[in-house]
């Protein structure tokens, strides 16, 4: 997902090629981790958006003990760019690596007919599979800015770790844009909601809970940050996935789960942005409905509302936009430490200055850092209440946090991390906020159309 013909054909005279981090002796040497690559990924998170106490159900957990909960091989790729676990398809089963993304909802793997893959990666062989199944004559293409993938829907067994679903849907590519996929990954598997499913297949973690096989339904994620750090490889550990429940070694405190916002057929896993400070200080932010915050595993950076993301900037002295060249961007001087911390309803979560940064420009703009927050919405009419996020809140925020994605209640939880696991910030006390966070008004499916567009532009989102 590094070197999209898009982004070389780019000439960014500030932030260009400023590439702090040497790759050891890898596969591909990309330019991984550059300024080039955040500006493609913005749009391609724009495209995915429409614009231009973990106790397990007491009741499932008396019906069946059976189900588990495993903590499952998780890889960090490209410096906190994005994050792939293993996923292990056919009959007799072949593996492969696949990014875990919260922000889409279908399963595809490049396969061995993809005529336009880099010829390094690993495809997954139908043929050499006895419960690979067909389901479509007609190829599912999905269209992105300036690219594509095109495959068929189709049905496999299965698995990740010890749970295993025998006829999941998914989408075997024979076609993706040029440079799409990076590094050992071969596709990805979306952990949202079948109402964004390109494919309109069961997403396979609900499908798990559907077949009793989880203790409890809930996915937890402990993202590891490499940012800043020297020598980073291409592939680093990644922290902690865990299907099926928490592990209590990776966080302190509470989980502070959040009612699940936005429309009453879920889509994505949203939450409403309820306060954000800045350097210590309450920036005004539109807040509820108007707020929606799509909580993005799959996407590196954080995305914003315009007008919230130029308030917040505001609030840091010396920052300015970063002009025509990136589009959405801002820059501020170095030497600054930026304190950013995001409620949902609840506590005000701290963002760690590391993640916020994304290093300095070249030759006079050396002095100026990237920053990991940018404009997603670009000015767009958006319409609040027909539930298309405003926000999406990828690993920059998520690095510094335990977070839960729980089936039942529907919610978001998040909890500081452990010392083990690295620690992070203590949460402050949040803004109050009136009433509920649950906001369930009713969508329209139509309303939701432009955001069918994306389980593509997921594997673009990973650019950064
Ligand atoms: C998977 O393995 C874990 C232990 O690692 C066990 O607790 C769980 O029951 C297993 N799950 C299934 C579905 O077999
Ligand atoms: C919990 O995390 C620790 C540290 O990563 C790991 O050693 C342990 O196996 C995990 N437990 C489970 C149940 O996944
Ligand atoms: C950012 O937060 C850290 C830790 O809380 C603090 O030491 C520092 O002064 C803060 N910086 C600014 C500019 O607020």
């Amino acid at each position: 997902m590094v070197s999209l013909p898009l982004a070389v054909l780019l000439v960014l005279p500030a932030f260009s090629l400023a590439d702090p981090i040497h790759i050891p002796l890898t596969r591909r040497a990309g330019n991984w981790a550059t300024h080039t690559n955040h500006l493609a990924a913005a749009d391609f998170a724009r495209s995915r958006y429409g614009y231009g106490s973990a106790a397990p159900s007491t009741t499932k957990r008396m019906q069946r003990r059976a189900g588990g909960a495993a903590g499952l091989p998780f890889v960090n790729q490209e410096g906190d760019s994005s994050y792939f676990g293993t996923v292990t398809i056919g009959t007799p089963p072949q593996s492969f690596n696949v990014i875990l993304d919260t922000g889409s909802s279908d399963l595809w793997l490049a396969d061995s007919a993809c005529a336009n893959c880099d010829p390094t990666t690993p495809v997954y062989k139908p043929d050499s599979s006895s419960s690979f199944v067909q389901k479509s004559q007609t190829a599912t293409q999905i269209s992105y800015g300036s690219g594509a993938v095109a495959g068929f829907v189709s049905s496999e067994s299965v698995s990740m770790g010890n749970f295993s679903l025998t006829n999941q849907g998914f989408l075997s590519v024979e076609q993706t844009s040029e440079g799409l996929l990076s590094g050992s990954v071969s596709g990805i598997m979306g952990l949202a909601f079948v109402g964004i499913s390109s494919t309109q297949t069961t997403p396979f973690w609900q499908g798990l809970i559907s077949a009793s096989q989880l203790e409890a339904p809930l996915m937890a994620f402990w993202l590891t940050r490499f940012r800043g750090a020297n020598n980073v490889k291409e592939e680093e550990p990644g922290g902690a996935f865990t299907l099926g429940g928490t592990n209590s070694s990776l966080f302190q405190g509470d989980i502070e789960f959040i009612n699940m916002a936005g429309p009453s057929t879920p889509t994505f896993w949203l939450l409403s942005v309820s306060g954000i400070t800045v350097q210590g200080k309450a920036v005004t932010v539109a807040t509820g409905d108007a707020a929606l915050a799509a909580i993005d595993t799959g996407t590196t950076l954080i995305g914003g509302p315009t007008a919230d993301v130029n308030a917040i900037w505001a609030a840091i002295p010396g920052s300015s936009k970063v002009g025509a060249t990136m589009p959405g961007y801002f820059q501020f001087p170095c030497s600054t430490t930026i304190n950013i911390s995001i409620a949902f309803g609840g506590k005000l979560w701290p963002i760690d200055p590391a993640d916020m940064n994304l290093g300095p420009g070249q030759g006079t703009a050396r002095s100026m850092c990237l920053g990991g927050l940018f404009d997603l919405t670009l000015g767009s009419n958006i319409e609040a209440n027909q539930g298309n996020p405003t926000w999406v809140v990828g690993d920059t925020f998520l690095k510094n946090v335990y977070s839960v994605f729980r089936q039942n209640p529907l919610s978001v939880g998040f909890a500081q991390l452990s010392d083990f696991a690295g620690g992070s910030g203590a949460p402050g006390a949040g803004p109050s906020v009136p009433s509920t966070a649950t906001a369930a008004s009713a969508t329209t499916t139509s309303a939701l159309v432009p955001l069918l567009i994306v389980a593509l532009s997921t594997a673009l989102a990973q650019l950064f």
